[in-house]
């Protein structure tokens, strides 16, 4: 694997010159984050090798370089899923490859199931935590010491000052924010009533299809992270017809303003 991780790093390098150190990851429908970005070059994941490539309709699967609030970043548009069929590896690999580009902040967006009675569709969560309900995790098997120990600790995996921040830009911007517990499943179906209110019960305020594992090899690597779920559907009270992933896509998109006012002023905080 750290071979494969060292050739995509030396390709990235060579072809765009990065040496940033924020990556940003655009979840299900929130593609238009990339109007903030001054882009200077982009490579389709089918180019980057050992790069899998998206199957997900909303992914449209590039990496985009460039700057957004004068610093440089990598803009993911379209992650990988294990729903898709991808090991744990792989899905995982973009985040190994952007620590070892340089990166230290990893930067997520996702579409979230909310399953907390007072949260609204539409409403952006700051991810205060995770709850692995994957039944898997990203690094079983031989810990590779060069990028992070055997047992990672988890007590700050969403970076608390950076949670911080986010709120305070929230309040300058007046941009309503809650904050809450991602349950991280593998889908591709949704939930039945019985999960989301078990989810509930056990302490969870959103669910969703993503984040969980790369936040773990992210934390594995010591980048700090920050993520924010877009409340796409209501998990307690499923709407008339159920859940549906255009209803999904359809929302996220709309909320993608708010994202980008959160995003944008807290890179330009971020001191590196
Ligand atoms: N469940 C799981 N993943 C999701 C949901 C949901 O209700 N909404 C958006 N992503």
């Amino acid at each position: 694997m750290l071979g494969k991780i060292k050739a995509t790093t030396a390709f990235i390098k060579e072809k765009t010159g990065f040496d940033g150190k924020i990556a940003i990851v655009l979840g299900s429908g929130l593609g238009d984050f990339t109007r903030k970005v001054e882009v200077e070059t982009t490579l389709d994941y089918a180019e980057i090798p050992n790069f899998p490539v998206t199957t997900v309709e909303g992914h449209s699967g590039k990496l985009i370089f460039g700057k957004v609030s004068g610093k440089s970043v990598v803009v993911m548009q379209g992650r990988f899923h294990y729903y898709e069929g991808y090991s744990m590896e792989e899905l995982t690999f973009p985040v190994r490859v952007f620590k070892m580009l340089g990166v230290d902040y990893y930067l997520l967006s996702n579409a979230a199931g909310g399953i907390n009675v007072s949260f609204e569709v539409g409403d952006l969560m700051v991810i205060s935590d995770h709850i692995n309900f994957f039944g898997i995790n990203p690094l079983i098997g031989k810990n590779f010491d060069e990028l992070g120990p055997r047992f990672p600790d988890m007590t700050n995996a969403y970076n608390c000052e950076l949670r911080k921040q986010a709120f305070e830009i929230a309040k300058e911007n007046s941009v309503a924010l809650r904050e809450g517990v991602y349950v991280g499943l593998t889908g591709p179906s949704f939930e039945t009533p019985s999960e989301y209110r078990f989810f509930n019960i056990i302490g969870g305020d959103a669910v969703g299809m993503s984040t969980v594992p790369e936040v773990i090899v992210a934390n594995h690597m010591k980048m700090k992270v920050f993520g924010v779920s877009i409340i796409t559907n209501n998990g307690l009270e499923i709407a008339e017809g159920g859940n549906k992933h255009t209803d999904v896509l359809d929302v996220a998109s709309l909320a993608g303003p708010k994202l980008e006012v959160i995003f944008s002023r807290l890179i330009e905080k971020i001191q590196i």
